[in-house]
């Protein structure tokens, strides 16, 4: 899995196709969509208009919680929709407010591996709710997608999931942020990059995954363009502090 994937969430319409063509122009090789946010069709277009070889591609979209026994219909509408045989990782959009944590997860394993998609993960999970698929089928998610950025930086957890095996993707890196803190400023300008560059170089440097959205093309590269700088321990260490 990528440690940087593009996000979707909000991008409509042209636009959606637009942000998607030029993230995958500008080097970005995941992309992360779901049911929720209605422009499936539009990524997958993107992803055929590309040029960009499918198994390149890293697709991620997820289950709406309330499609509890319409799990098989839902993916067979988001394959539709992107245009694709297999997703390469099907998450559980947020924890089931009803029926049980176990049973929507037992049918996203049967579903995997059926092969409709490679792999599977949750979002928006504790560690307890993590554990509790554990305890009951032995099968840890992939992938927990989670509110992250610097001001919520939590080694506890980063650790919780590293110990589980379970890969941490972050999202909202830049809404859980704010890009003009001085403690992020300085380090940008050390380096000669922007703030944003620095939260998600941050991200990277950490082995978290983030899926940072933009439908603005210049943003949209720049915030790709994280590769030809390192932050220090240091710099890290002020950055995870802003966490706490
Ligand atoms: N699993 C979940 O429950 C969940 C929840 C939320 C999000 N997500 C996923 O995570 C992705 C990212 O999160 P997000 O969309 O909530 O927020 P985000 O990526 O933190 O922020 C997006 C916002 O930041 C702006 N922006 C982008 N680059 C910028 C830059 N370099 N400087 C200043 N502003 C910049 C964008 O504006 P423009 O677009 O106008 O450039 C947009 O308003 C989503 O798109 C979605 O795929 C998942």
């Amino acid at each position: 899995m990528p440690l940087l994937g593009f996000g979707t969430w909000q991008a409509h319409g042209e636009s959606a196709h637009r942000s998607v063509m030029a993230a995958l122009e500008a080097g970005y090789r995941l992309i992360d969509t779901a049911t929720a946010y209605g422009n499936e069709d539009l990524v997958g277009q993107a992803i055929a208009d590309s040029g960009v070889p499918r198994e390149d591609i890293f697709v991620t979209t997820k289950l709406p919680a309330e499609r509890i026994g319409r799990e098989q219909r839902t993916i067979g509408e988001s394959l539709r929709m992107l245009g694709i045989d297999q997703l390469d990782l099907w998450l559980i959009h947020w924890p089931p407010s009803r029926g049980n944590l176990v049973d929507i997860w037992r049918t996203m394993i049967e579903i995997r591996d059926a092969g409709q998609t490679r792999t599977i993960g949750v979002s928006n999970y504790s560690l307890g709710q993590i554990d509790e698929l554990i305890a009951a089928t032995g099968e840890a998610p992939a992938v927990n997608q989670i509110k992250w950025g610097p001001r919520l930086y939590d080694e506890a957890l980063v650790q919780g999931h590293r110990e589980r095996g379970v890969a941490l993707e972050g999202y909202s890196p830049f809404k859980t942020t704010r890009l003009g803190d001085p403690a992020l400023t300085t380090i940008a300008d050390a380096h000669n990059v922007t703030p944003a560059q620095v939260v998600v170089r941050w991200h990277i440097q950490h082995g978290i995954v983030v899926i940072p959205k933009s439908v603005t093309p210049a943003r949209i590269r720049s915030n790709a363009d994280v590769f030809g700088f390192e932050l220090t321990d240091d710099e890290m260490s002020s950055i995870d502090a802003m966490g706490h």
